[in-house]
């Protein structure tokens, strides 16, 4: 299998890619921390403009990092705080045109500029988030959420506790 990025001039929605590459990895494979790591690992190689992508898994009451690609990053952020804090308190996602003007936003990377967070929840239960970050403002919109939205929601079907 081959994972190619899709580029955003290109007019092609990336998402229908991602999703069924996404499938073909989950299928029949119920290990959380591998789905995660192999999660995060596509969409930072199919999507392009990205300078990270990974898991921040609930411990407790705080989120502690995952399998993530990019640099390294802080380990544990509590709940409500920064863009991940918030949408793993509110249980929704939080898209960030402009990471400068979130006054919470916590910079593991001063070259990010915009971020997408979307929660991973399986019935009922949130089980931490997931995060993207772009060093271009502005880089994720309504269509990335629902996408990222859609691929999270697979990582949630492959879920067994
Ligand atoms: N910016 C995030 C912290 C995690 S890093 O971006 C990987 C936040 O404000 O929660």
């Amino acid at each position: 299998m081959s994972f190619q990025p899709v580029a955003r001039s290109s007019g092609a929605d990336p998402y229908a890619d991602l999703h069924l590459a996404l499938k073909g990895l989950l299928d029949g494979e119920p290990d959380f921390i591998a789905n995660c790591a192999n999660f995060g690992a596509l969409v930072y190689t199919m999507l392009p403009d990205l300078n990270w992508a990974g898991c921040y898994l609930l411990r407790g009451n705080e989120l502690v990092l995952g399998p993530f690609q990019g640099k390294p990053a802080c380990v544990r952020i509590a709940m409500g705080r920064g863009v991940c804090g918030a949408a793993a308190q509110t249980r929704a996602s939080v898209r960030v045109d402009d990471v400068h003007a979130f006054a919470d936003h916590i910079a593991c990377d001063p070259a990010s500029r915009s971020e997408l967070v979307v929660p991973m929840i399986k019935g009922g239960t949130l089980l931490g988030v997931f995060d993207m970050d772009s060093p271009s403002p502005k880089r994720f919109d309504a269509a990335d959420q629902a996408g990222m939205e859609a691929a999270v929601a697979l990582l949630m079907n492959a879920y067994q506790p």
